[in-house]
């Protein structure tokens, strides 16, 4: 709480031509008139306007000598608004001209006044748990020196959500709620340095190692200070640290991609490669309020598939990391299919390595020149693709020396592991740390969080003398979910270490992977994968494992041995910040089935935490179609705990599907919602992460697109168990229906809104905001990913602003912010 203090008050001479009297006493400086009012408008309407009764302060002297006017003052009364929003206060002196006028805070939480030397001062309602009142004083100052001062009152309420739900659309734009802007940040192909042609988007551009990626996915942004060093109050200045995880390839050549099957060309395949990856680009807002991003900016950067790496955490130098490009096992090269993300509070970026496996060319034919053991691996990643995604490693580079393409050739060819790139595909399945203030840094892989099909790796809440915690999802159909919890407490003061990577080093290299299993009573377990515990060793039937690297490598194995529960693929993980609970996307699962189904090896049947199968329209598909949403609640809400309790925060589906069966969290059409998988929560340096936080939820979806392109929500959930059990009933093939019971969290209702829809053949993926939460960063990735050159099917970015017939569609970031300046969502 601010206490207030009479202002001191400064005579000024001479400055004001109606003020030709002598200086005036003290006490002529100082009137207080009480008797004012306040209008306030913006991000709140005023509400009453009050007129406060009179009263002077003794021994002042309202009427002046020497016949100066006196000075009357109209401020404020009250009003009332919820956190997160703006507040600006007008003050009104009238009566004499006005030398100076300010507003102080006189009581409740401590906000920050933006021009607060004037007659009209802003401020972003904080975040409180009941309604709380705000104190403010406005004082001006007329040439005499004569001072009048009124009081007025805001009453803060608790954050809501601040908009009325989009309507779900197949327009090829972005669409936002009335009274917010969007606008195009950041494109596939931007330029990255000074010297870098714009990007002319016809299939002739180059240099793609300097340019954006394509498929941003997962972004975060890191606070810059004015002279450009780490500063993680920054609004106005940052980096963006982005995922590029696929390309659109068709929109890539000029005429194309080559035919597949053949040779490719080498400067075809370069473009490829290098517009997969990260790429960290410093952004800006001008005082306009306008975001740009710096083509020039020595910290922009890009890594690729190509840039140098270090292998970190238990497998390093393990017999299973060992290439022809590296010996010893120690180091690597590159990154791909970075999906969802992660942080850490010392302010490096974790990206995850997704759906790697397809890029290698493996082809069932080298089997047989595999062990045993390693063909039960590789089945187990899914290493079989006969080409390799965009057949890269066909190219004959003209440098004979150049092994950048042969490396996604993970055949056996040679004698040993170092004389080929059998091994290859275990350098890829990792969680990445980035230092995105060092632009010559290495990343490292930390392969103590093991090896499968990241998705994302984000921290439950730190605490200090406890062991953090980083929550992932393996991506695939009837995959897991883990948690890493670090062998090292947190030490608050490593939070601003310079040494980012070093402090990296000693948090995510040690500790244990744990895999969840979830019980059908709403309790769930860790459970730990550690060489030589409970089945993880070297007697395990399906697989004998050797150490802990390999454990690490072969996490899925491990998990399986350890009896974790398949689930409808375990997209992103989010940490809400208040409660320290853990969200999870499950984005939809073709491979669940129901009792009496016939049941693929690649299949499972429905359990309390997957507990759908149906089919939506016009699909015939089986499965659960439109996904789902889990939560968790640590046992002693501590990132170390050993169980925990599970419910599910919504159901995805149509809100014309069954009530019953399918549409169980009661979605209507301003929240109804198919396929989940990006996933965030406000940051709690504003009010959309604090008492409250918003929960935002991206889609990324084929079933519901008959009805809303790809879509973007924002919730404010409540707790693990605030709803119940429910009794769900589906059918198999033949018709036969049977239940199974699951826990259900309370209807979202219209806490859970329709925030934004994306263009044609999108997915929204990555968000985050400013620490403020006044700046929204979104990704939108693969528009009219469905057509062809001769069919484009997006003309988005382009069509943004206007008709664009022609223009080739370009995965791009979009900044959304609230016309009044008020928090995001709120
Ligand atoms: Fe790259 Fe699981 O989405
Ligand atoms: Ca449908
Ligand atoms: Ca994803
Ligand atoms: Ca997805």
């Amino acid at each position: 709480m601010e206490s207030f203090a009479l202002p001191t008050v400064s005579y000024t001479d001479g400055e004001i031509d109606t003020n030709p009297s002598a200086t005036p006493t003290l006490n002529s400086l100082i009137e207080q008139r009480y008797s004012r009012r306040t209008t306030l408008r913006g991000g709140v309407n005023a509400a009453a306007i009050a007129v406060f009764g009179g009263g002077l302060l003794a021994g002042c002297d309202e009427d002046t000598t020497n016949g100066e006017p006196a000075l009357s003052v109209v401020a404020g009364s009250s009003g009332a608004t919820s956190g997160g929003r703006v507040v600006t206060l007008n003050g009104t002196a009238t009566g004499a001209q006005v030398t100076a006028q300010s507003f102080t805070q006189t009581s409740g939480p401590a906000v920050t006044l933006s021009g607060a030397n004037s007659g009209a001062t802003t401020f972003i309602a904080p975040a409180v748990a009941s309604a709380t009142t705000l104190g403010f004083r406005y004082t001006a100052t007329n040439g005499s020196g004569l001072i009048s001062q009124a009081d007025t009152t805001v009453t803060i309420n608790p954050p809501a959500l601040g908009f009325t739900a989009v309507a779900k659309n197949r327009n090829d734009v972005v669409t936002v709620p009335a009274g917010y802007t969007v606008n195009v940040l950041y494109r596939m192909g931007d330029p990255l340095a000074a010297n870098v042609p714009a990007y002319r988007n016809d299939g002739t551009d180059t240099n793609f190692a300097q340019r954006a990626g394509d498929h941003g996915d997962a972004l975060y942004y890191y606070g810059l200070s004015a002279s450009g060093g780490r500063d993680d109050n920054s609004s106005t200045r940052g980096l963006l640290v982005m995922n590029h995880e696929n390309i659109t390839e068709q929109y890539l050549h000029a005429n194309g991609p080559t035919a597949p099957g053949g040779i490719r060309p080498e400067g075809e395949v370069t473009i490829e490669i290098d517009l997969h990856g990260v790429s960290i680009v410093e952004v800006s807002r001008a005082a306009s309020g306008a975001w740009s991003y710096v083509q020039n900016s020595p910290f922009n950067r890009r890594i690729t598939p190509n840039t140098p790496m270090a292998i970190n955490g238990p497998a390093r130098g393990s017999a299973l990391l060992r290439t022809a490009f590296s010996p010893t096992g120690v180091a690597g090269r590159g990154t791909i299919n970075n999906c969802a993300n992660g942080v850490t509070p010392w302010g490096t970026n974790l990206t995850c390595e997704e759906n790697w496996a397809g890029y290698f060319r493996r082809p069932s034919s080298d089997n047989a020149l595999r062990s045993a053991k390693e063909v039960v691996a590789l089945a187990r990643y899914g290493v079989g693709s006969s080409t390799g995604n965009y057949g890269w490693s066909t190219v004959v580079p003209a440098d004979p020396a150049n092994t950048i393409f042969r490396k996604w050739d993970a055949r056996v060819t040679g004698s040993d592991a170092t004389q080929d790139y059998r091994n290859e595909p275990n350098q890829y399945g990792w969680v990445v740390e980035i230092d995105p203030y060092d632009p010559a840094s290495t990343p490292r892989k930390r392969t103590a969080l093991g090896r499968m099909n990241h998705e994302g790796a984000w921290p439950g809440n730190f605490v200090a003398g406890v062991r953090p915690a980083w929550y992932m999802g393996c991506d695939a159909q009837n995959e897991y979910v883990y948690k890493f919890v670090s062998a090292t407490p947190w030490a608050t003061a490593d939070a601003q270490s310079a040494t980012r990577l070093a402090i990296g080093d000693k948090y995510l290299d040690a500790g244990t992977l744990y895999v969840a299993r979830f019980n059908a009573d709403g309790t769930g377990e860790w459970l730990p994968l550690v060489f030589g515990q409970g089945n993880v060793t070297s007697t395990n039937p399906a697989y004998a494992f050797a150490d802990q690297a390999d454990v690490l490598v072969h996490a899925r194995l491990a998990a399986d041995a350890q009896g974790a529960t398949p689930m409808d693929r375990p997209e992103w993980t989010a940490v809400n910040p208040v409660t320290g609970e853990m969200y999870l996307t499950l984005t939809n699962n073709a491979n669940r089935r129901v009792p009496g189904d016939t049941v693929s090896a690649s299949q499972r049947v429905v359990d309390a935490a997957n507990p759908r199968v149906y089919t939506d329209a016009p699909s015939t598909a089986r499965g659960n179609r439109n996904g789902h949403i889990l939560r968790l609640r640590e046992q002693g809400d501590t990132t170390e705990a050993l169980r925990f309790t599970w419910d599910i925060y919504a159901f995805g589906a149509g809100s014309d599907l069954d009530a019953t069966n399918v549409n169980l969290s009661g979605l209507t059409a301003d929240n109804d919602f198919s396929s989940p998988d990006g996933l965030w929560f406000g940051r709690p340096t504003n009010a959309s992460g604090q008492v409250t936080p918003l929960l935002w939820v991206q889609t990324d979806d084929g079933a519901f697109t008959d009805v809303t392109n790809n879509q973007m929500l924002v919730g404010m959930p409540g707790r693990v168990g605030d709803g119940g059990t429910r009794t769900v009933t589906n059918t198999n093939a033949s018709g036969v229906t049977s239940t199974v019971v699951t826990r259900i969290g309370a209807a979202p209702g219209t806490q859970l809104r329709r925030f934004l829809v994306g263009p044609i053949g999108c997915e929204i993926t990555g968000v985050d905001s400013t620490p403020d939460g006044r700046t929204l960063f979104v990704n939108i990735q693969h528009p009219g990913e469905g057509g062809t050159l001769a069919n484009i099917t997006s003309n988005w970015p382009a069509s943004q602003t206007g008709p664009a017939v022609g223009s080739r569609p370009r995965s791009a970031t979009v900044v959304i912010t609230k016309n009044d300046g008020g928090v995001v969502g709120l």
